[in-house]
């Protein structure tokens, strides 16, 4: 192909590309990449882990002694003793039989919906899931189901409607990511029981924070015995990256067999690993951190009249450029406040996700519920 046909291609491609992102700016939907600038009200770094001396040291050692890259598979010569030792004691911390490491919580929910739900099933789904979750089952050959945000009861009458033969599966986050509310687990763990349904949670915000041991809302719900998998992100309270799916003995050695984004990608690098063992430690030597970050999202919470318990406060513009400026005029004050707009979440429902962290003191938040009120009333 000569160089000219490649140029035709190339402005084909254009032609059909250029319309969407005028068509983003024109709705303010265009998403802009913007450095870490101010203080931090915007992260998911809830417990500073990400900074923490500890971990920082526990990672280069780690670099020293193992280089940077894995070089392969797990199942090819990318294994390495730090990634059964983290699973070994994530597994411990969460309290099942076992846990498997892959290197995304993305890639985690990916790997277990496409790999348990077969045809014939039936996956019933949270409307307010992560995207995530959602891919995952798009890649199922499953049937879904969207039951509307924590309905019980609605999912208890689709429960009951359901006659086929195939498995059922429920699957839910345990603190929603752009709502901050907390699923009702117990109420689910009921109905599954009843349905013979597996449940599936997405601990992606818990994880770290909730908990006698900061392994989740399953742990503080007590329902461990009876969740199917649940899937763990190392990258919020964590601090570091990566995710842990954590289940059943049997149900770990299927996604070691089957999981396509476990066996098909290069394994995780290995020091992140390393970094991981040292902030599981750093979570059960510190749990000031976790009684710090409660104390001050309820003082937030308090301040800005929002009910709720979570770190995650979300702040309901509705309007996309109303959001994004209200942001903006938060950054331009040296708060670090991002607008989170559809598709993330459902159209006219443009927010603010305010991420509170343990390290925010008190004098902070009174400040910045101030400027949040005042760049609302303008
Ligand atoms: C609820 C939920 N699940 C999964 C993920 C994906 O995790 P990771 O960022 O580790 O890929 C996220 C993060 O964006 C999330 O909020």
């Amino acid at each position: 192909m000569r160089a000219s046909e490649n140029a035709g291609i190339h402005q084909r491609i254009g032609q059909r590309i250029d319309p969407f992102l005028q068509a983003l700016d024109t709705a303010g939907l265009r998403r802009n990449l913007l450095l870490p600038s101010g203080i931090d009200f915007s992260s998911n770094d809830y417990l500073g882990l990400s900074q923490h001396p500890l971990l920082k040291q526990g990672m280069a050692e780690a670099v020293m002694r193992e280089g940077v890259g894995s070089t392969g598979s797990r199942l090819l010569r990318g294994e390495r003793e730090c990634f059964t030792r983290v699973e070994r004691k994530f597994a411990a911390f969460k309290g099942t039989e076992r846990s498997l490491y892959f290197s995304s919580g993305y890639l985690g929910n990916i790997a277990v919906l496409s790999t348990f739900p077969e045809e014939g099933d039936v996956i019933y789904s949270d409307e307010r899931n992560h995207a995530s979750l959602i891919d995952g089952m798009r890649l199922s050959r499953a049937r879904r189901v969207i039951f509307p945000h924590n309905d019980v009861d609605e999912l208890g009458r689709l429960l009951r409607a359901h006659n086929g033969m195939g498995q059922q599966f429920v699957v839910v986050e345990s603190l929603f990511s752009m709502d901050g509310d907390v699923g009702p687990l117990a109420a689910y763990v009921q109905l599954c029981r009843e349905h013979g349904a597996a449940l599936i949670v997405d601990e992606a915000h818990a994880v770290g924070v909730y908990g006698a041991r900061g392994s989740g809302i399953i742990e503080e719900a007590g329902v461990g015995q009876d969740v199917f998998l649940s899937v763990n992100t190392a990258g919020k309270a964590l601090g570091v990256g990566g995710a842990f799916v954590a289940g059943s003995e049997s149900a770990i050695e299927y996604l070691v067999q089957r999981a396509r984004p476990f066996i098909f990608s290069t394994a995780p690098t290995p020091p992140v690993a390393a970094a991981i063992e040292t902030a599981l430690d750093v979570i059960a030597m510190e749990p000031d951190r976790r009684e710090r970050l409660f104390s001050r999202a309820r003082y937030l919470r308090g301040l800005l009249d929002v009910l709720g318990t979570s770190q995650i406060i979300p702040v309901i513009i509705g309007e996309n450029a109303r959001a994004v400026a209200v942001a903006r005029e938060l950054q331009a004050e040296g708060f670090d406040v991002r607008a989170i707009r559809p598709p993330t979440v459902a159209p006219g429902t443009a927010r603010l996700r305010i991420a509170v962290n343990e390290g925010l003191s008190e004098t902070t938040l009174q400040r910045f519920a101030d400027a949040l009120r005042a760049a609302l009333s303008r």
